[in-house]
């Protein structure tokens, strides 16, 4: 017996289980072979899952193949299928969906990803009037940041100071440094010898990129107060985190590219969504729904429902905290790296974002993949054979680092 989304029958399946309807009666009876009309009256009928009989445990290896195939290219109706980088991006997600329902894993059905009460929320703005820098002004009235970052800036901003005026200011912040450590100490980084002082992290990563990792990790603590049920924080930061990894390893592959500083602005690629999210939860979960209901990006569902989206937002954000230039522009253009006054770091978080919703796909996927211009990608240089292999590399570093950043 196999559990199969509706939309994955096939003529020919037959059922293992009674179909019954809602008041008890049967409407289709164990052992019933399923042709076209049939398939076609469950679906009419909204029923989203089935059991089919299956010979052994699993489906013929043949229909595994088809299956993985099959979902995996419900996210990537938007991307342009012409460029080659989304083209392995795609056998990438197809063959680690079939790994994973080699191992048993079901694929979700539209039921499962769509269940979200969201009758309870109310947005502090009519979508139709906080406009991005409204809503950024009105989050920057409430939430104070930690003294920490200053400092940090402070350092950062400052040409006469040194590496050890920055190890200062990271020590002075206990939390802070520990993370700084996991994170330079995990097999991810590379690093040969233990790093046992922020002044010794400071001496293997240099100065600069070690206070852009500290601003990142400080900044992470502003979206802390979130409340759980608005939005699933597991997922979002699990999908941060994954965007921050792939960064810093496609940057680690273009010549003259700061790759702590990518890892940066991976983790917070996405922090415009926490902030609509906090204003205007009713419209985030509209867009999230439209998103899904229409198999579009998150980011051209969010332009059709709130006339804005998530970069924009970030770009106003940012700004107002002063965050550095290279970081903010990377984040805020990662939509549109054309439009970027440096394109080619837009397109490393761009393509690490795709990177990103590509490996979630044999978890059940959130959203269909933005995609990336074929002229973004060219501006990287690298060779799209790289990509599925930057995925095992990837996964590795995710259950390294979830420990230091996800609780
Ligand atoms: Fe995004
Ligand atoms: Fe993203």
């Amino acid at each position: 017996m196999y559990r199969l989304c509706t939309e994955y029958l096939e003529p020919g399946m037959v059922l293992a289980k009674n179909l019954n309807g809602t008041d008890g009666s049967v409407l289709f009876a164990a052992g019933q072979e399923l042709d076209a009309e049939h398939i076609a009256t469950l679906r009419d009928m909204g029923v989203e899952q089935v059991f089919i009989r299956v010979p052994g445990n699993l489906p013929d290896p043949e229909f595994l193949d088809s299956l993985a195939v099959n979902h995996a290219r419900r996210f990537y109706f938007y991307v342009d299928a012409d460029n080659p980088a989304m083209e392995a991006l795609f056998n990438a997600s197809a063959r680690r969906t079939r790994a994973a329902l080699d191992q048993g894993w079901l694929i979700p059905c539209a039921d499962e990803l769509m269940a979200r009460n969201v009758e309870h929320l109310s947005d502090l703005f009519h979508k139709d009037a906080g406009l991005p820098q409204d809503i950024v002004d009105h989050e920057n009235e409430l939430a104070s940041f930690p003294d920490v970052y200053f400092r940090i800036k402070e350092v950062l901003d400052s040409p006469t100071s040194s590496a050890n005026d920055v190890a200062r200011v990271v020590e002075s912040d206990v939390a802070l440094s520990a993370k700084l450590l996991k994170l330079v100490n995990s097999p991810f980084y590379g690093l040969s010898a233990t790093v046992d002082s922020v002044a010794r992290a400071i001496s293997l990563v240099g100065a600069n990129e070690l206070s852009n990792l500290a601003l990142g990790i400080t900044a992470i603590n502003f979206f802390k107060d979130i409340p759980r049920e608005l939005m699933d924080m597991q997922t979002f930061w699990r999908h941060s985190l994954s965007c921050g990894i792939f960064a810093r390893l496609v940057a680690s592959r273009i010549p003259g590219l700061p790759p702590d500083r990518f890892f940066t602005a991976g983790l917070l690629h996405d922090a415009g969504r926490l902030i609509v999210f906090k204003n205007l939860p009713y419209a985030s979960v509209e867009a999230m729904l439209f998103a899904r209901h229409n198999m579009l990006p998150l980011v051209v569902a969010e332009r059709r429902v709130l006339g804005y989206d998530h970069a924009e937002v970030a770009w106003a954000l940012l700004n107002s905290w002063k965050f550095p230039e290279t970081l903010t522009a990377a984040i805020a253009f990662h939509h549109a790296p054309d439009l970027s006054p440096q394109p080619r770091d837009a397109a490393v978080v761009q393509l690490a974002d795709n990177l990103a919703h590509a490996a979630a796909v044999s978890e059940g996927g959130t959203y269909v993949l933005p995609g990336q211009e074929q002229e973004a990608t060219a501006l990287l240089g690298l060779d799209t054979g790289v990509l599925g292999k930057l995925m095992d590399i990837h996964d590795r570093s995710m259950a390294e680092l979830s420990s230091v950043f996800l609780r």
